[in-house]
């Protein structure tokens, strides 16, 4: 029987009792961290790969580690793979199966090698495959939302500051906007990535290894940039892991401050826009009712992501080099976090091309607030006025057009021309809310002209 068939007897003669059913499942991961098991395989193929070149094991041995392995991929994807609690963790139900299955050659795979570099090598390489598949639904949504701006440059809305009606700005226009934050995003998680890549194996347990290891050479095949260069960092520091999270959850933020306003849109009260009903929900008591779940969701799981940096952060806060069993405990949220954000991008990539603008109620919003009185201080301005004083006498005209309970440019030209004289009639023109959109012509303004400008930019950029 093999030493790892029985976890009491995992840790040889030197323990006189068997672990408690208590301790073995609150020190067990292994239904938890079975979804490394592609990675784990992957870097033990390129381990022993390596042990065979060096001389350290025989291409027999080789061979039957690589058959065993092969037989252990097909059942676990078939679901046949019996999982044991018992062999606590993805690693040793791996390397016990394999030494089921191939004998003395199973059990010379660890040589050189000691979970604590192995587990960080695994989380690092599924980490790498992950961040690829994020950077891919980045993209997409930026691409959804370029074209919802790119069908929606003339569309006129107020823009807000302290949620009060500020300046009337295109819609194209603020969908941009969020297509900046998840272009940052997307640079920052690939900047991440360059640290995830690189290979603790060799580092073995904490002080590196006695066999000849070619490290190199384990990094070039597992396509990593390189190797870690101090053994006692590698196995201890999860940096890799918080930065990554850290990087989900400004994604996860972005998508909520997104989320807050396709709330705000949807809602009676603006009624800018809808979102396709697959992407609602209704009431199971106000028949009229749709609700935006799914942004709320979002905005509710971005607390969750957060949540999860704080414990990643907080769990490495204390740690003494070198490894510690503390480390077991990064991976349920990050791989929550992962789960989380993919599904997030997933559905705002659907939801985003299901967007309807509705311009008119967009205008009348910008209409009602004044939207264009900063507009009529320029105007005073290229009149020569000094910009402080076309402030107040506009401040002036507000007022008079509150009281009349009309927008300025609904005044007529003789109460305009009381607040200054040299106010004539082409005033309209930078009083509509076009005028002053078109008005707005400097690099990454809202004027038509920039933002398609911007538009071109992004699809070139994006493909
Ligand atoms: N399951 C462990 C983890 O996630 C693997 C490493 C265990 N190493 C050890 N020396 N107990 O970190």
């Amino acid at each position: 029987m093999s030493q790892l068939d029985h976890k009491s007897q995992a840790w040889s003669a030197l323990f006189s009792e068997p672990m408690s059913d208590l301790v073995k499942r609150y020190t067990a991961s292994v239904f938890f961290d079975q979804r490394l098991w592609q990675a784990d395989i992957e870097g033990s193929l390129a381990h022993a790969a390596m042990l065979q070149r060096q001389g350290v094991i025989s291409a027999t041995d080789l061979s039957s580690i690589q058959q065993g392995m092969a037989q252990i991929r097909a059942e676990i994807e078939s679901g046949g793979f019996d999982w044991k609690l018992d062999l606590e963790d993805v690693h040793l139900n791996i390397e016990a199966r394999l030494t089921q299955l191939a004998g003395d050659a199973g059990k010379r795979l660890h040589t050189g090698r000691s979970r604590n570099d192995q587990v960080a090598t695994d989380v690092r390489l599924w980490l790498r495959g992950e961040i690829d598949l994020i950077a891919q639904l980045l993209l997409a949504l930026q691409r959804a939302l370029v074209t919802l701006a790119d069908q929606n440059v003339e569309v006129v809305m107020p823009g807000f500051t302290h949620l009060q009606v500020a300046q009337p700005v295109s819609f194209g226009h603020h969908m941009l906007a969020y297509v900046e934050m998840f272009a940052r995003d997307h640079e920052r998680l690939l900047d991440v990535r360059k640290r995830v890549n690189w290979l603790p194996l060799g580092a073995a347990a904490l002080a590196g290894t006695t066999y000849p290891l070619d490290r190199v050479s384990v990094a070039q095949a597992l396509g990593m940039e390189g190797v870690c260069q101090n053994s006692l960092d590698a196995v201890s520091d999860r940096d890799f892991a918080i930065e990554f999270t850290a990087a989900a959850a400004l994604v996860m933020v972005h998508i909520s401050r997104f989320s807050e306003e396709l709330i705000l849109w949807m809602s009676q009260n603006f009624s800018f826009i809808k979102i396709a009903d697959r992407f609602t929900t209704g009431s199971s008591i106000m028949p009229q009712k749709k609700n935006p779940d799914v942004p709320e969701l979002a905005r509710g799981k971005t607390g969750r992501v957060v949540g999860h940096l704080m414990a990643l952060i907080t769990l490495m806060k204390g740690q003494p080099l070198d490894y510690n069993k503390d480390n077991q405990e990064d991976k349920e949220p990050l791989f929550d976090t992962v789960d989380t954000l993919k599904d997030t991008l997933r559905i705002f990539v659907e939801m985003a091309a299901g967007i309807t603008v509705q311009p008119q109620a967009m205008e009348q919003a910008a209409l009602k607030g004044y939207a264009t009185a900063t507009d009529l201080a320029d105007y005073l301005v290229k009149k020569g006025l000094p910009f402080r004083d076309a402030h107040e006498t506009v401040a002036h005209a507000v007022k008079a057009a509150v009281s009349h309970n009309c927008d300025l440019s609904e005044l007529p030209l003789a109460v305009l021309q009381q607040f200054n004289p040299s106010i004539e009639k082409d005033v309209f023109d930078a009083l509509s809310l076009r005028g002053s959109l078109n008005a707005r012509n400097t690099l990454g303004g809202t004027a038509p002209a920039q933002v398609r400008a911007q538009i071109a930019r992004h699809r070139a950029r994006l493909g």
